[in-house]
């Protein structure tokens, strides 16, 4: 969809722990179902300050954080990069990573801000770029603000997609959607590669 890139200016609003009420860290790591030697890669892409980054990386041998602006990547810097957290620059239809790099990836309230468009060829959508990187039988894990919303907090209504709408863009992709729910204000949808 790509309406819009978020505003780095707005950031200290990411830095928020009421934002847990909308996606819990106990359910992002869940549904990413980790090995629990804590060795596997994982990425998380439109990282923006860390915020659900550093939640995921006590399960992690090495985070990648993928964000399209450097300005984002400095506010995670200031707040403190853990060791295993490497910082890529890149915009997530054109990453820097080869085939079946990845051995999970994640996505918080981004969704909205690469799905549908801008894919390495120029007409896919992110999606398609993510299902590139990741290792077959890999998880994708999004929770993002849905078009069911009533537009309390997050991007407007009209720039979301709902549960529905991500599930067909991620099958299309290559995706097998193994959960997908719809709730109050958010979807969250768990996909296989
Ligand atoms: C709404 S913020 C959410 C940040 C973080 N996921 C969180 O939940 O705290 C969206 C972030 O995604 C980044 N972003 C948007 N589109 C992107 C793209 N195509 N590639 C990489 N990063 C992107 C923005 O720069 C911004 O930092």
């Amino acid at each position: 969809m790509g309406f819009h890139t978020f505003d780095p200016e707005s950031a200290d609003k990411l830095e928020d722990d009421s934002r847990y009420r909308y996606l819990s860290h106990e359910e992002l790591v869940a549904a990413l179902a980790l090995d629990a030697d804590e060795s596997e890669t994982v990425a998380d892409f439109g990282s923006g300050t860390g915020f659900y980054t550093d939640d995921v990386v006590p399960f992690a041998g090495e985070v990648r954080a993928v964000d399209l602006q450097e300005e984002m990547h400095e506010l995670y810097r200031e707040k403190g990069v853990p060791e295993n957290v490497s910082l890529v620059t890149a915009d997530v239809g054109d990453l820097p990573f080869g085939d079946g790099e990845l051995d999970a990836a994640f996505s918080t309230m981004t969704f909205h801000e690469f799905a549908g468009s801008g894919g390495g060829d120029g007409q896919s959508g992110a999606e398609v770029e993510i299902a590139r990187v990741l290792r077959e039988g890999g998880r994708f894990v999004v929770g993002d603000w849905s078009a069911n919303g009533n537009g309390e907090r997050g991007p407007p209504v009209a720039e979301r997609y709902d549960r529905d709408e991500a599930v067909e863009l991620l099958e299309a992709a290559g995706f097998e959607v193994v959960r997908a729910d719809e709730r109050p204000e958010t979807f969250f949808v768990v996909a296989e590669r």
